[in-house]
């Protein structure tokens, strides 16, 4: 047991807070979090923090009000406790995408979030793939030191174990200009090229993607984004592909959110694999973010 260092998970990121604590060798720690019958949260730190380093890991996904409240109620009940250092890893981190005021009178809603996290006067705050196009300076918006991790890495790394036998005639895309981050990883990390496609976004449900010229005919299209929300981007993404003579498709993505009848409809594409990060717990999570955020904890925090 590595001395001082205590993991502790909400009740998103329980799962996550396990895993981490067996690869740093840290003591992992028990939160209790219920409800008042008014819906107000409660929560109770069962662990002795006094003087130690906390790593706090929650998700802000499975209704990320209610989890945001108990993320933030337990975070600054660690400081008042007298924990030594406050890390927190929020493996998704809910309103990102609401970084700006795209319609007049609108909140910019990680702005707001942000603000929250900077009165705990927290050490660090870790997090995986967070739209952070538009925000130059994520420490300073947040208060504490801030790294946006990836988790397609750890994606790569299951495509390779479990799928060898595409890798030679593979293609990875990013059904949209800012995926091109994602592929840009997951091409290097599989060794093929890359191809964007173009996305025009008509409504929160519906997208129409074009696939101009990308050289997929007879390739197995790797398909890397973020998150998979509705499914429109991923089942627009496929049909473009197919419509120009892609073989066959298998797509990672690193935050499973897949609300409502997402993941049927994605099962109706007889893809070759649909798989996500545990970031987010969903039926596709089959891949932890656990080494992920394990292999920054160490560096960061001296753990070596
Ligand atoms: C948006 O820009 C993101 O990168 C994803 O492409 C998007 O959130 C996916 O949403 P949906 O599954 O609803 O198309």
């Amino acid at each position: 047991m590595r001395g001082g260092l205590l993991v502790l998970g909400g009740s998103q990121g329980e799962h996550v807070a396990a895993q981490l604590a067996a690869l740093l060798g840290a003591e992992l720690g028990e939160v209790e979090v219920s409800r008042f019958p008014d819906g107000e949260t409660y929560v109770r730190v069962l662990a002795e923090v006094e003087g130690k380093r906390v790593v706090y890991v929650n998700s802000l996904q499975r209704g990320p009000n209610e989890a945001l409240v108990e993320t933030l109620l337990t975070l600054d009940a660690l400081k008042d406790l007298g924990a030594r250092e406050v890390h927190a890893v929020v493996p998704y981190m809910a309103y990102a995408r609401q970084d700006e005021r795209f319609k007049p009178g609108e909140a910019v809603s990680v702005a707001t979030v942000a603000k929250l996290f900077r009165a705990l006067g927290l050490s660090s705050i870790y997090t995986v793939d967070m739209h952070l196009h538009r925000i130059r300076d994520p420490s300073a918006l947040f208060g504490a030191s801030f790294r946006n991790l990836t988790g397609v890495r750890e994606l790569a790394k299951h495509v390779k174990r479990h799928h060898p036998e595409v890798l030679g005639k593979a293609v990875v895309v990013g059904p949209d200009e800012e995926a091109e981050q994602w592929a840009r990883v997951m091409a290097e990390e599989l060794g093929t090229e890359y191809a964007v496609l173009e996305k025009k976004r008509l409504s929160a449900t519906e997208v129409r993607i074009e696939a101009h010229g990308a050289n997929v005919k007879g390739k197995v299209a790797v398909i890397v984004d973020d998150i998979i929300s509705t499914g429109g981007t991923i089942i627009e993404a496929v049909r473009a592909l197919r419509q120009l003579g892609c073989e066959a498709a298998l797509v990672a993505c690193v935050h499973p959110v897949l609300v409502g009848n997402a993941y049927a409809k994605l099962l109706k594409l007889q893809l070759l694999d649909l798989v996500g990060t545990d970031t987010v717990l969903s039926p596709i999570s089959r891949v932890p973010i656990a080494p992920a955020i394990a292999e920054a904890l160490r560096g960061d925090l001296g753990l070596d």
